[in-house]
């Protein structure tokens, strides 16, 4: 037999597209951003090469996040980590606005930018912006070499490898890694965190990978779920907390590569206007993982429901058999800690993404009006 291949059939190793590759190697991307940031002991987050000192952190009093489109979602996850594990007050900013609303900045506030490659120009120039008012700018890049790299006070880096394909998948699942880590460090460095507390969140991580893998490995449910939504025009993700956090992600990676539009509502807010939308038939993507809020967000899907929507959850596996008394369909994902659910729960978002533009027959790593890096304003 005579298998031709050509160069860029070779580089996406067996799989069909650079995004399914990408996903895929995102257990492997967790554990090499996790590699040499843990010591011995498993207990202690440490970073070696940060000029932020003990001193400067102990004495931060807010932390802006600031990126764009993915890496922005990365960063809403960021927040809720920083602000549940080391309770400063922390805000996101998409960084084409930051820049122009004059952010109040002192010599105590850590900005965080976010950006895979390290060369947006709006983050880039919110970077500028930020350091020129006097923040200790800290970056979350996957490119070490990079101009947002080069001139941050501090760079923590995703290893995440190389990514191809225009909707990010493996970058934005490491940076938050990269968030969970910075976090616990802060709160260490702080504090306001019991050193049990900090082995039971890296152990946590530590199985990150593995779960993944697990869900990898049963893709089809998913599948047949994105083939039946990929004719509707228009559906709604909700979630509270970290999963209204993932569902904007989610629905950002439907629309890059689906062109189906979609909405993400934080589900208590749904009552404020956009249930007018909901009618006979339409799907509903509810995220069911934080379960301080479970109840709240059952509730938010019963309202949806009783007005015709079609609803798929998505939740712990102990919590299927009470949701489907309320839902049409549900996916299961592996149990993990509350603060870590978002780097399990967007994979099967990015997979319906996936699978629903293959099914629509677009072209999923190069999606129309869309590039990887957007290096002008
Ligand atoms: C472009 C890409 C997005 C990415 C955003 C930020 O719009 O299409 O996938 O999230 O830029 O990129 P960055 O490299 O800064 O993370």
């Amino acid at each position: 037999i005579h298998v031709e291949w050509d160069a860029v059939t070779a580089e996406k190793g067996g799989f069909d597209h650079f995004m399914l590759k990408e996903i895929h190697e995102q257990p492997k991307a967790y554990r090499d951003t996790m590699l040499g940031r843990v010591d011995e002991s498993g207990r202690r987050v440490v970073f070696q090469d940060l000029k932020l000192t003990e001193e400067q952190i102990k004495n931060i009093r807010n932390v802006q996040i600031v990126a764009c489109g993915t890496a922005y979602h990365a960063g809403l996850v960021g927040r809720s980590v920083i602000e549940q594990l080391v309770r400063i007050p922390a805000e996101n900013d998409v960084a084409s606005e930051y820049r122009y609303r004059d952010p109040i900045v002192t010599p105590e506030t850590l900005v965080i930018v976010v950006s895979q490659s390290g060369e947006t120009a709006d983050t880039l120039a919110a970077l500028r912006e930020a350091k020129s008012k006097g923040a200790h700018v800290l970056a979350i890049t996957n490119v070490v070499g990079s101009s947002i790299a080069r001139e941050a006070d501090d760079v923590v880096g995703t290893l995440a490898g190389p990514e191809i394909a225009v909707a990010s998948t493996k970058a934005y699942s490491s940076q938050l890694i990269a968030f969970y880590l910075f976090g616990l460090y802060l709160a260490q460095v702080r504090g306001t965190i019991t050193e049990d507390a900090a082995a039971e969140i890296i152990a946590a991580m530590d199985a990150l990978p593995e779960q993944v893998e697990s869900m990898l490995a049963n893709t089809e449910a998913i599948k047949g779920y994105a083939e039946q939504i990929s004719k509707h025009q228009h559906l709604f993700f909700i979630g509270r907390g970290q999963d209204y956090a993932v569902a904007q992600e989610g629905s950002l990676k439907l629309k890059e590569i689906s062109y189906i539009h979609s909405e993400a509502y934080a589900a208590g807010e749904l009552k404020h206007g956009t249930l007018a939308l909901i009618e006979e038939g339409i799907p509903v993507i509810a995220l069911a993982t934080q379960e301080d809020v479970l109840e709240k967000t059952v509730s938010n899907i019963k309202e949806v429901k009783a007005r015709g929507a079609d609803v798929m959850v998505i939740t712990y596996e102990e919590h299927v058999v009470n949701l489907l008394k309320s839902v049409d369909q549900a996916f299961a994902i592996p149990k993990t800690l509350p603060v870590l659910t978002a780097a399990l729960s967007v994979v099967p978002l990015q997979l319906l993404a996936y699978y629903a533009s293959l099914a629509l027959g677009h072209d999923v790593d190069k999606p129309r009006n869309l590039a990887k890096s957007v290096t002008v304003e």
